[in-house]
């Protein structure tokens, strides 16, 4: 672990950004593949995250104010499974549902904070830290899917650790990839912790396809800003103009989101040319559904054990609380 940074008298901050040329390496190799693709942990520059903040807000994404509402129903029942222990929540983005939790607790636990993006895991800690003086707060700037070990801090050693991982973010983890992220968790929380997870569940096309490409555009400036991410920090040089966003429901389980070439074009990226061919599609982002069956038997395979799971009246999202086994 990093040495600690202390930016706010309130927020301990350690970053273990991965480097520029992690960067550089994983784009290059996503685009010099058959199918092109990115991981869309780098879709999260600054912009990257007001578009999703925008996102959320959508008639047609369901996601956040499905969970959300959920969160808020079963707040006093989750906030005493969680007792008096350490949140730790992956991919904490602008920290808003946390406050959820927060508002059912009676004793503020530690927060701890896990996001790739800096920038943005800092300004939302700060809001955070103003608006519940008190909390502590550490914010640790990583790449989630790597195996973790939490920084040793007295005030959280032997207190039940509870991992929050909100927006069905696992969904955009293949189910071999959420499988492993689960053991790393499990790993993480050892011996006695516990999981506190959004997944998304499997319903007709015709809710969820406009939720990946609503009708504003936002989902497509929000992929399209990837292009601008990579030029910016890796002086490639994408025109904006020649390429556009399509996503679609593949009936395997899965959204799938790519930004398409609309010409035959060539951009360069380190001294590397690479072809785009017109129609050509560059992989963004999948988005796997689970059956609340489902994602229960990847997470018992992993290691935890389900205790309760809530969902909304018309079953559109669930969020799963797990025990280690
Ligand atoms: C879909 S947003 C979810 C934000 C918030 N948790 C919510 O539910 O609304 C995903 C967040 O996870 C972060 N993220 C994505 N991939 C990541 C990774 N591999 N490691 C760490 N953070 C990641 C992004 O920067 C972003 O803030």
């Amino acid at each position: 672990m990093t040495s600690m940074l202390n930016v706010e008298p309130d927020i301990k901050l350690y970053d273990l950004h991965p480097p520029l040329d992690d960067f550089r390496a994983e784009v290059l190799n996503g685009l010099t593949r058959l199918q092109k693709s990115i991981s869309p942990k780098f879709l999260y520059d600054k912009r990257g995250a007001e578009l999703f903040d925008a996102i959320c807000t959508l008639d047609e994404y369901y996601l956040t104010r499905t969970e959300v509402a959920i969160l808020r129903t079963y707040a006093s029942a989750i906030a005493e499974l969680i007792g008096d222990g350490v949140l730790i929540e992956f991919g904490s983005g602008s920290s808003q549902k946390v406050r959820i939790l927060l508002d059912a607790m009676s004793h503020l636990p530690t927060y701890v904070a896990l996001d790739i993006s800096k920038q943005h895991l800092q300004d939302s800690c700060r809001n955070l830290v103003n608006a519940y003086p008190g909390l502590e707060t550490i914010a640790i700037c990583t790449d989630y899917t790597q195996p973790l070990q939490l920084p040793v801090i007295p005030s959280i050693q032997n207190k039940h650790h509870v991992a929050f991982f909100p927006g069905s973010s696992i969904g955009n983890l293949q189910p071999e990839e959420a499988v492993q992220f689960l053991k790393n968790t499990v790993s993480l929380l050892h011996p006695n912790g516990s999981l506190l997870i959004g997944v998304d569940l499997k319903k007709s096309k015709d809710i969820l396809e406009p939720a990946y490409d609503d009708a504003k555009g936002i989902s497509a400036a929000f992929a399209l800003n990837l292009l601008v991410h990579i030029n910016r920090e890796l002086g490639a040089d994408f025109n904006l103009d020649q390429f556009g966003y399509r996503s679609f429901y593949n009936p395997v389980g899965r959204i799938e989101m790519y930004i398409i070439s609309l010409a035959d074009q060539v951009v360069r990226l380190n001294g590397i040319e690479i072809p785009f061919w017109k129609g050509e599609t560059l992989r963004t982002e999948y988005s796997y559904k689970y059956s609340i069956e489902e994602f229960q038997t990847i997470a018992i395979a992993s290691g935890f054990k389900p205790r309760t799971v809530w969902t909304d009246s018309q079953q559109l999202f669930s969020v799963h609380y797990l025990d280690l086994c």
